[in-house]
């Protein structure tokens, strides 16, 4: 094993002492390749974020799936599932936000925490708050309250996508206004959605509380 460069060092521990080789260069290269590596995935994911993580591309996956299946429901009238559909896809989600932040916030604030109107992101609803119920409060107001029709101003694409983003602020339980109403409680199992009828994949998806 000893080279002719072999340099014995002068350092001894309990008769022990050690040659001063290098490291052989399997390992050396071992440690090249991670450096290389460890560069790469810095600059694909961190500088230039050409790569996407698997955490993103889930997300996005998901996102498809919830389109798609709009998409083939596009024909069924509206009802919980469609409108959680909506609240799954970012875009429409994004889109409702613009709407909030530009009719809503005044009264119900920045996020959704209440101020005059209620606090839409504690478990508590006087209008109830499934995906219909909160629908049916934005399309037809609560008038006398101070709470308006919405349906007559935005028409009913926009109170969906609205709609769709209350959802998302839904149990986020930002300190606000104290709770008004009564908690939502979630339908008895294997009751059906009154309008679920001829959806597709309603049974298999969990419900989004
Ligand atoms: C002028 C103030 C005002 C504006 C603007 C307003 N709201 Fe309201 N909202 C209220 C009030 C007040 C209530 C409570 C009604 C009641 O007491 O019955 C309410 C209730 C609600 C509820 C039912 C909450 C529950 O506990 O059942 C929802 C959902 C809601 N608003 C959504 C919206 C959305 C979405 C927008 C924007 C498109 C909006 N509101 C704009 C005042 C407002």
């Amino acid at each position: 094993m000893t080279g002719r460069d072999d340099e014995m060092l002068d350092h001894e521990f309990d008769g022990i002492r050690e040659f001063d080789n290098p490291p052989p260069n399997w390992i050396m290269w071992l440690l090249y390749a991670s450096i290389a590596v460890a560069v790469g995935y810095w600059l694909v994911y961190q500088t230039f974020g050409v790569g996407s993580y698997p955490t993103t591309r889930y997300e996005a996956e998901m996102a498809r799936a919830a389109e798609q299946q709009l998409a083939r429901m596009a024909k069924v009238e509206l009802n919980d599932r469609t409108l959680e559909l909506m609240a799954a896809i970012p875009a429409k989600v994004g889109e409702g936000r613009k709407i909030f932040e530009q009719f809503c916030v005044a009264c119900h604030g920045a996020g959704g925490e209440g101020s005059v109107g209620p606090n839409l992101t504690d478990p508590f609803w006087i209008h109830g708050g499934t995906p219909m119920q909160i629908h049916k409060t934005v399309t037809s107001g609560v008038p006398d309250k101070g709470m308006v029709a919405w349906a007559g101003q935005l028409g009913p694409a926009r109170v969906q996508t609205v709609t769709a983003y209350v959802l998302t602020l839904k149990n986020t339980n930002k300190p606000g206004k104290a709770p008004q109403g009564e908690p939502e409680v979630a339908p008895a199992p294997g009751a059906a959605p009154a309008a679920a009828a001829g959806q597709t994949g309603a049974a298999a998806a969990p419900a989004r509380t």
